[in-house]
């Protein structure tokens, strides 16, 4: 069990590496702020403060369609490009905002 989870640390640091996750939060500042602050378009919720895990369950949500409310159609296009490494890497990035 415990090399498994190295393993998976090892490759999670790895895809860190590959993908920086605040060039990739870069486009989204226009609509969720720079520090997550903002009330995208005055619709989302703030996502300052969110763990990573939820983070990534709304992403991957957007990407596939399961998750999102009225304007989860517009979240789907900021996403759909991302793999799941770079969700990963954004969604860390996004969970250490103050
Ligand atoms: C054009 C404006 C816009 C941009 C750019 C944008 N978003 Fe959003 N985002 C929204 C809106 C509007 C919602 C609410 C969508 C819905 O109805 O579910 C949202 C929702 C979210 C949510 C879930 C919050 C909730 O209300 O459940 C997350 C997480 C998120 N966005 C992250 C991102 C990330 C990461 C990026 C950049 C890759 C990004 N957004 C780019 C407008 C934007």
């Amino acid at each position: 069990m415990k090399k498994v989870i190295l393993l998976l640390t090892t490759v999670f640091a790895l895809s860190l590496m590959a993908n920086d996750g605040a060039g990739l939060y870069k486009k989204c500042i226009a609509c969720h702020g720079v520090k997550g602050e903002k009330k995208a378009l005055n619709k989302s919720q703030v996502i300052q403060g969110w763990s990573k895990e939820q983070l990534i369950v709304s992403l991957k949500g957007y990407k596939d369609g399961t998750y999102g409310g009225a304007m989860k159609g517009l979240m789907k296009a900021q996403v759909k490009s991302y793999d799941d490494a770079k969700i990963e890497a954004v969604s860390e990035y996004i969970s250490t905002l103050k």
